[in-house]
């Protein structure tokens, strides 16, 4: 029989977190590589996130992934020990104590960017159109510059919240700042190589106003959300033309996958885990 006391304890926290798929992500990657461990879900109260994460951690926890909408204390919680990652994106989703101090890092660009290249798309020299300005979009913004993209223009629907990103990234990361641009949804006319719909529009079911024509040949379209049917962005898309749609599921496995390097030093793999999910998606 495992000892039970040896065994690292991680989980999700989040507001509301009943549906969250990171428990069986991890598991199957822990079974995968034979590590042993515990992931559960834990939903904190909208006021008393800074407790439960105290809580989890004085007990012995490893480590949290941590989900809407606590990203932005959970940076705010690990200020003093954030990598890089989450400097940039002023957002946490992965927590972990290290000689008794709480580190954090932001792990959703480097699901995306992963996720892009498994779909055989490159984004050097091409011309990125990002939809939105909130978390989910800040969290992206770093490792699509450093992709080598030609360009990055954030759109959003409050296009005062688009500029105020653009400035963000022009004083934290300067030598990106020319690529740069930032305006409202109607104000992003020309032809893109890559739309990613970084907005929370999909949850209503109704896509981002975004003007007609914005699909370069060869173009893809990718939505952050996901869900078993495709999101009303990507149906949009695939009506004006884009050449390949997505949604957001392989990002959601790229960030765990991250989230689990940092804290067992092992990289899964992440095609069967996401096949496997796809399939639970599809018949549930
Ligand atoms: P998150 O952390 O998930 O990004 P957020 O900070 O609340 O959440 O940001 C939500 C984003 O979705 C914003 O860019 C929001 O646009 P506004 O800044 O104008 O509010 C965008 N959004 C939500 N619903 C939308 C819709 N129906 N159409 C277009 N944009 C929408």
């Amino acid at each position: 029989m495992t000892d039970s006391t040896h065994i690292k304890s991680f989980a999700v926290i989040g507001n509301p977190i009943a549906h969250s798929l990171s428990p069986a992500i991890h598991q199957a990657f822990g079974k995968q590589l034979g590590v042993a461990l515990r992931y559960t879900a834990i939903q904190s109260p909208i006021d008393g996130f800074p407790a439960v994460v105290d809580e989890f951690f004085a007990n012995g926890g490893a480590g949290l992934n941590v989900t809407v909408p606590f990203k932005e204390i959970a940076y705010a919680m690990a200020q003093a020990h954030l990598s890089e990652r989450a400097s940039l994106a002023g957002a946490v989703n992965t927590l972990w104590m290290d000689h008794g101090r709480l580190h954090g890092c932001n792990t959703d660009g480097v699901g995306l960017l992963h996720d892009i290249q498994r779909l055989g798309i490159t984004l050097q020299n091409k011309r990125i159109l990002l939809v939105g300005a909130g978390g989910a979009a800040k969290g992206v913004v770093r490792p699509l510059l450093q992709a080598q993209c030609a360009a990055l223009h954030i759109a959003n629907r409050t296009p005062e919240r688009a500029i105020e990103l653009q400035t963000h990234i022009a004083r934290l990361l300067p030598q990106f700042s020319a690529q740069v641009t930032a305006g409202s949804l109607k104000q992003s006319i020309g032809q893109w190589d890559v739309v990613i719909n970084a907005t929370s529009s999909s949850l209503g079911n109704l896509p981002p106003d975004l003007p007609d024509g914005i699909y370069a040949p060869g173009a893809l379209a990718y939505d952050m959300m996901y869900g078993a049917q495709p999101t009303s962005f990507m149906l949009r898309a695939q009506a004006q033309g884009a050449t390949h749609i997505a949604d957001g599921l392989g990002m959601l496995v790229g960030q765990a996958a991250a989230s689990f390097a940092i804290w067992h030093g092992l990289e899964p793999d992440l095609a069967p885990v996401l096949a496997a999910l796809r399939q639970k998606l599809h018949s549930a």
